[in-house]
């Protein structure tokens, strides 16, 4: 069966009192947009198509960094939720199968939910996805009998009757996408708000002789974003999911409450993650390792048996292999550390490959930027790199090779040298002594005066 998505993403999003359009704001670092893609995405849709308008072209951007396959077009001016999905119209006018309309400040709805509501078509032409709200407060009604629904009334054009009901709208709509499009072209504005309301679908169904039926999840999934303290609110309930799955799945949380995820963290089982570690987007921790608390980490890949941290910071492309040891105060980037790595304290190793069981000593730094571009250090197996080590990239350091500390190294060093790259020492017997003597005396000459 093939399956359409139309995601409407047009709205300014008034109440999040921003420049930037609603649905690229953050969760789990990544834009709102992306968490909606994410679930319609686990249907395997044929097409996506993004209903753009508030900062459109921001809004593409996003739209195809998820998927170069999204299909983005522009609701301008917006004019209401069946004016959104009249927009798709023309891109799908030959879409065979199904059409499923979610909403880009949704962010939370599941893909079981999704697969239900396809289910749910065997029985009726239009499938509302609909949810017992706890305080209803301004979501459209269903006005239903048992799941046969007769039609959705919006908060302002609802009776005092019609309020007190408390299955409510998410918003999601499932149809074939020939009967979609059939309906929303026969939507007109004549309501409270004199917007073209996507809800009306479900009552001219109705009158062509189509059924209507409602399928419901749990109100958690349906979580809008309008406000930033809902942004708030969906931050909090995403990583309350992501730690509770994280304990499920074997990883060890020493403080849960105070670990961040990104939407695609992935952890090992048996993995141990510290107190206060946060994850950015696209980092992968085999089984078995271990991250120390106060650490920061975004695209990388972590492997079985290394440790990282505390006080880590692991940027993009950084990949410690099967038992690395990065430790305190550590910056790593765009590197990549052979196996048995030892990394202990107070280094920047960017832009680097270091070969295995390779120890770098404390405050070294691989000097990586001239101002201008951007140079690879290449250190080779069982080297040792003694500690402030300065090495000016582009540099390499051989096999079994060792650099004496202090050494600024600018030039390659062959495979088992010793590298001194640093003034030698001269020891003047006596000096230290007559020089003290000498500067407390001037103190206390400017003292009398
Ligand atoms: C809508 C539903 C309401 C439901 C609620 C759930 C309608 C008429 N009402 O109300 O029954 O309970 O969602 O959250 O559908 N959008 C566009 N173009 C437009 C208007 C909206 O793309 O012209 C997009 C918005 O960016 C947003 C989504 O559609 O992502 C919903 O629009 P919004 O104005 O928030 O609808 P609600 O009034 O909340
Ligand atoms: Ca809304």
């Amino acid at each position: 069966m093939s399956v359409s998505l139309i995601v409407l993403a047009a709205g300014l999003g008034t109440r999040m009192n921003s420049d930037r359009p609603k649905v690229l704001h953050s969760v789990a670092a990544a834009p709102l947009l992306h968490h909606a893609l994410t679930a319609g995405r686990a249907l395997e849709p044929s097409r996506i198509v993004v209903v753009a308008g508030h900062g459109a072209d921001e809004v593409a951007a996003a739209a195809t960094a998820f998927d170069e396959a999204a299909e983005v077009v522009i609701q301008e001016p917006q004019l209401g939720t069946a004016h959104a999905v009249a927009q798709a119209a023309p891109l799908l006018a030959d879409a065979a199968g199904e059409a499923i309309v979610l909403y880009g400040d949704t962010p939370f709805i599941r893909p079981e939910t999704l697969a239900a509501m396809l289910d749910a078509r065997a029985r009726h032409a239009v499938v509302v996805l609909g949810f017992q709200a706890r305080d209803p407060g301004r979501y459209g009604r269903l006005i239903a009998t048992g799941d046969d629904l007769q039609r959705i009334v919006e908060y302002k054009d609802a009776t005092e009757a019609e309020r007190a009901i408390t299955l409510c709208n998410s918003g999601v709509i499932c149809a074939s996408a020939k009967t979609l499009f059939d309906l929303v072209a026969q939507v007109g504005n004549a309501n409270a708000a004199g917007e073209y309301y996507l809800t009306d679908v479900v009552e001219l169904a109705r009158k062509a002789g189509l059924s209507a039926g409602v399928v419901t999840c749990d109100e958690s999934e349906t979580l809008g974003v309008n406000t930033r303290a809902q942004l708030a609110e969906a931050e909090a309930a995403f990583q309350t999911r992501a730690r509770a799955e994280a304990l499920e799945n074997g990883v060890t949380l020493t403080a849960p409450e105070t670990v961040f995820f990104a939407i695609d963290t992935y952890i090992g089982r048996d993995a141990i993650i510290g107190p206060n570690v946060l994850f950015g987007p696209g980092v992968t921790i085999e089984s078995g390792a271990e991250v120390k608390g106060f650490c920061h980490l975004e695209g990388c890949h972590i492997s079985r048996g290394a440790t990282v941290g505390p006080f880590a910071r692991i940027r993009p492309g950084a990949e410690l292999a099967e038992d690395v040891h990065v430790g305190n105060f550590v910056e790593i980037k765009n590197a990549i550390l052979d196996e048995g790595v030892k990394v202990g304290h107070l280094t920047y190793i960017g832009d680097a490959d270091i070969g295995e069981f390779t120890n770098i000593g404390a405050g070294t730094v691989t000097c990586n930027y001239d101002g201008v571009m951007k140079h690879r250090t290449r250190i080779g197996k069982r080297a040792f790199i003694g500690s402030d080590t300065m090495l000016v990239a582009p540099v390499t350091v051989g096999d079994d090779a060792l650099t004496a500390s202090g050494s600024v190294i600018t030039e390659d060093v062959p495979a088992e040298a010793l590298a001194l790259g640093r003034a030698k020492q001269i020891n003047k017997p006596g000096l230290a002594t007559k020089l003290m003597a000498k500067l407390r005396a001037i103190k206390a000459a400017k003292g009398k005066s």
